[in-house]
């Protein structure tokens, strides 16, 4: 069974690449288009606090689970959870957390492409000048424009899911490990270097108020499962594509170590792009709860003012595409890897026609933003109702189950043996996170959502 899995998968070349590839994973659009536009949307600060404590106190111990359980069985998530199951003599119901996991992955991977595509619509529109000296007003309207063609976001949206398949074709190592390599620092210096431009805006301090001061009046059940969702879907948690990099994570690396490097790293993306965006936002009379359209209204002003704006608004629409490459290609790998591992297929093969599935369901996110605008369940557009669904449920629900499954389920001598932590003190605490504080919180967050608490 090892021997086949190597062809399958290989491994990675050192714990710096898994570094990379699970960074690569976390952080991408739910960092800097999606956290700004919902934090605005949750009231800011009150919310931001939350996130942060989620990311500590469930996502971080869930993070360190979900690796260990794919290191600990080196296969894709539904053969991870079968095999583990067998090796703790547990239910075989536990097998379902596999599948919520491929079903996931492609959910989300549907309607974050659209948005990948959004970002490469806008790499053209930065070369061809279209943000120099453009007010707010243009820049919005831009914008609208832009999302109302049907046929404009397909076009992106089928180019992005193509990228997407030709890399998982291609396997994962081939430049992949080494574009994420050259993207983390490059992204980092061009989020501060927005950052900078913020902070001439005169509205830098307003910025940061909204961000940082909590007024928690503003605090509802939905903005804490929202919150917690943010937590899951940044860290890529909760479905299976952390368990498959740990998979090819060689045995004898720390994995609590690795693993608070990925998350830091993801967090200060996140923090930086909140602290770029809402000064403009602010300082241009937008509002903070304009949706997802957010930074496609505020960072083109910066880039149409600032010098040397056309070269840093190429570049950055570039980025935050590749960083949402590096994060697709972790949502598809679960089903493609499942789909050559279990059922035959080539990688071709697999790739094809999971894109294809993939691609069609994306369809109804576009058109939620024009022709289908008014088509609406529980008083949700297609594309909130997906997002809704995955970040706030599916993703929340698979963690739980992890947490669950790694601190009640699997024999203690065995997720010691493969966390391997410096001290017994280490273990001990992530012990009690995973066992009782992460399961409890996210279990807490639905019963308030009900209505319940
Ligand atoms: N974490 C990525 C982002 O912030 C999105 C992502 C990639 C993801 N893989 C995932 C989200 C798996 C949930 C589960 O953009």
């Amino acid at each position: 069974m090892t021997d086949t899995k190597k062809s399958v998968h290989g491994a990675w070349s050192s714990r710096f690449a898994f570094i990379l590839a699970a960074t690569g994973s976390a952080v991408g659009l739910g960092n800097i288009w999606k956290f700004p536009y919902i934090a605005g949307e949750n009231g800011g600060g009150a919310f931001v606090i939350v996130y942060l404590l989620c990311v500590l106190l469930i996502g971080i111990p869930i993070m360190i689970a979900e690796t260990m359980l794919g290191r600990r069985s080196q296969q894709n998530p539904v053969e991870t959870m079968e095999l583990l199951t067998e090796e703790a003599g547990a239910d075989k119901n536990w097998h379902f957390l596999g599948w919520m996991g491929v079903i996931a992955g492609m959910l989300i991977l549907s309607y974050y492409s659209v948005i990948a595509g959004w970002a490469m619509a806008y790499i053209v529109k930065a070369f061809t000048g279209s943000f120099f000296d453009a007010d707010a007003t243009a820049i919005k309207e831009l914008f609208n424009d832009f999302v109302a063609s049907p046929v404009q976001l397909i076009i992106w949206h089928s180019l992005f899911m193509l990228a997407t398949m030709l890399i998982i074709v291609r396997g994962v190592h081939n430049g992949l490990e080494k574009a994420v390599q050259f993207l983390m620092p490059g992204l980092f210096v061009l989020m501060i270097l927005l950052v900078g431009y913020a902070m001439t805006t005169g509205s830098y301090i307003q910025g940061l108020h909204f961000l940082f001061k909590p007024d928690f009046s503003k605090l509802t059940g939905d903005t804490v499962l929202t919150a917690m969702g943010h937590a899951f879907f940044t860290l890529s948690l909760g479905m299976g594509a952390i368990m498959v990099y740990g998979s090819y994570l060689p045995k004898g690396i720390s994995i609590a170590n690795t693993v608070l490097w990925i998350a830091g790293a993801d967090t200060a993306v996140a923090l930086l792009a909140g602290i770029a965006i809402f000064p403009i936002v602010f300082a241009n009379d937008l509002h903070p709860g304009s949706g997802p359209g957010l930074i496609f209204q505020t960072l083109p002003i910066a880039f149409g003012a600032m010098t040397g704006g056309w070269l840093m608004g190429i570049l950055f629409f570039v980025m935050l595409m590749i960083a949402a490459l590096t994060s697709s290609i972790s949502l598809i790998e679960p089903v493609v890897a499942w789909l050559v591992e279990n059922k035959d297929f080539s990688r071709e093969k697999a790739s094809i026609w999971a894109g294809l599935a993939t691609w069609l369901l994306g369809l109804g996110t576009v058109f939620s933003f024009n022709i289908w605008s008014d088509v609406k369940f529980f008083d949700r557009n297609i594309f909130e109702l997906l997002d809704y669904l995955t970040a706030n449920l599916m993703l929340p629900i698979g963690g739980f189950c992890i947490a669950v499954f790694a601190g009640w389920i699997m024999k203690r001598q065995h997720s010691e043996q493969e966390l391997n932590m410096a001290t017994a003190s280490n273990y001990q605490v992530w012990k009690i996170l995973i066992s009782y504080v992460a399961p409890l919180a996210v279990f807490l967050v639905f019963l308030h959502v009900i209505g319940v608490l």
